[in-house]
């Protein structure tokens, strides 16, 4: 099929590169003319395991094309995906600019309908209102799908290919035959529901996995009180077939563009309805207080900060991406130079970005040399290279041996068996070595 996919940012350009993969003829439209002339070149213009070669592999195959006008991207396209940001807004409402845009310009010389796929995270009835704003401008009788993606940064690719399921959330019979035909080669189910219905999955997938998080963030702080290690329960709860395993994993709790401004999303809508959410409440309360309460850790342990020197090992907000957006790296980094203490920070993928936004931080090149003279290092992102570390080598580089880990990622026999004292957010401390 000839699809059109408006937005071409982390999900529209992972959309454009995957459906041209299945075998569809996709133009990427986007208004930033540098980023369509980097994606013309090739250059994908963020970290994103997968996409550059589907990006190639689509340009290649005469599958794949980039333009900034919209009535250019939509001549001739059987379904058009609208994949623009739905940012947060002041009272958590998401703001709907983008979307309202994007669908109003297809209205312009009132070609004629086809499917128009909201796959940004819109409020629940927004297909509703989008649909019959367009219906009024034109006269015509436009469909608006809601087909919610569930892609993870790092992973995002293989989220879209192999999904666990495909939410198509349509009022129209034909819309929806539509659509299930353009993930025809996609071997997952395809969950049929109404247009609202799929607004609301969307949402709730997000806040019911953010409710994971900082329910074993809970779990963790009790842990600490208890002398148990949270990991461990973790583990107990996950092998519950009911419970699962995933999104257990305590520490600095969740950042990222996603479950931030879904949850807020989530919550403003429960108010807009008259509702209280109790929940959600608690979950934001819960993760905003991570950041704080590993900070309140690392002084619990070094004392005074001022003068020390402190390595910080991952700044994006997970790993396999370079991502800071709500990361809890940029309200720790801040804490700590504003208690005086030196610090030097090391991220795989983050890098350049890092000197721009963290200007008064050393960005050193490896872990050890991060470390260097260091009198703690501060474990922020479970980078996987991170437990690869000789902790030997490590030890000899440090002026003190203190690892503090913020998403329990190291093993803390091995850091006592290396010499290290070891803290983290909900596992017995290892005390420093006698
Ligand atoms: C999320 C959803 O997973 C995805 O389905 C949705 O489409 C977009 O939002 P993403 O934000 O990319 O994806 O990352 P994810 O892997 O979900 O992690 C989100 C945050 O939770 C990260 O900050 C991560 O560090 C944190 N996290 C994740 C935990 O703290 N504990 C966990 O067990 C899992």
């Amino acid at each position: 099929m000839k699809l059109c996919v408006v937005g071409t940012g982390y999900v529209g350009l992972t959309a454009a590169v995957s459906l041209a993969h299945l075998g569809h003829t996709v133009t990427g439209v986007d208004a930033d003319q540098d980023k369509v002339e980097a994606l013309q070149k090739g250059r994908v213009p963020f970290f994103e395991p997968g996409v550059a070669r589907l990006l190639a592999e689509g340009m290649a195959a005469n599958r794949l094309r980039f333009t900034p006008s919209l009535p250019e991207g939509l001549a001739g396209a059987d379904a058009v995906f609208i994949t623009v940001g739905t940012p947060q807004g002041s009272d958590g409402a998401p703001d709907l600019e983008a979307v309202q845009a994007a669908v109003d310009q297809l209205a312009v010389g009132n070609p004629h309908p086809r499917p128009v796929i909201i796959k940004s995270t819109v409020p629940v009835g927004t297909g509703d209102r989008l649909e019959h704003r367009l219906r009024a401008k034109t006269g015509k009788s436009w469909h608006v799908v809601s087909n919610p993606e569930f892609l993870r940064e790092g992973s995002a690719v293989t989220d879209f290919l192999r999904p666990d399921r495909v939410v198509i959330g349509a009022e129209s019979p034909e819309a929806a035959r539509i659509v299930r035909r353009i993930y025809t080669g996609i071997d997952a189910p395809m969950l049929l529901t109404s247009r609202r219905t799929a607004e609301l999955i969307k949402y709730a997938a997000n806040a019911f996995l953010a409710t994971k998080i900082s329910f074993i963030n809970e779990i963790a702080d009790l842990c600490e009180r208890v002398r148990v290690d949270v990991t461990h329960v973790s583990r107990g709860l996950g092998l519950d077939r009911r419970i699962g395993p995933h999104f257990l994993q305590a520490g600095l709790g969740y950042g990222g563009s996603c479950f931030p401004k879904d949850v807020a999303a989530l919550r403003w809508q429960f108010t807009a309805t008259g509702l209280e959410p109790a929940i959600l409440a608690a979950v934001h309360a819960v993760n905003a207080g991570r950041r704080a309460r590993f900070v309140q850790l690392v002084r619990s342990r070094l004392g005074e900060l001022k003068g020390q020197s402190l390595a910080v090992w991952g700044l994006s907000f997970k790993p396999n991406t370079d991502d800071l957006r709500d990361s809890p790296a940029l309200d720790i980094i801040p804490a700590l130079v504003a208690h005086g203490a030196r610090v030097r920070v090391y991220d795989p993928a983050v890098g350049p970005l890092a000197r721009s936004r963290f200007p008064s931080v050393r960005v050193a090149r490896s872990p050890l040399d991060a470390a260097d003279g260091a009198a703690a290092v501060l474990l922020l992102t479970d980078w996987p290279e991170f437990a690869q570390v000789d902790l030997g080598a490590l030890k000899a580089r440090m002026a003190r041996a203190l690892l503090v880990d913020g998403r329990n990622q190291l093993d803390p026999a091995a850091c006592r068996a290396a010499g290290f004292e070891y803290c983290s957010l909900g596992r017995p401390p290892v005390p420093p070595p006698v």
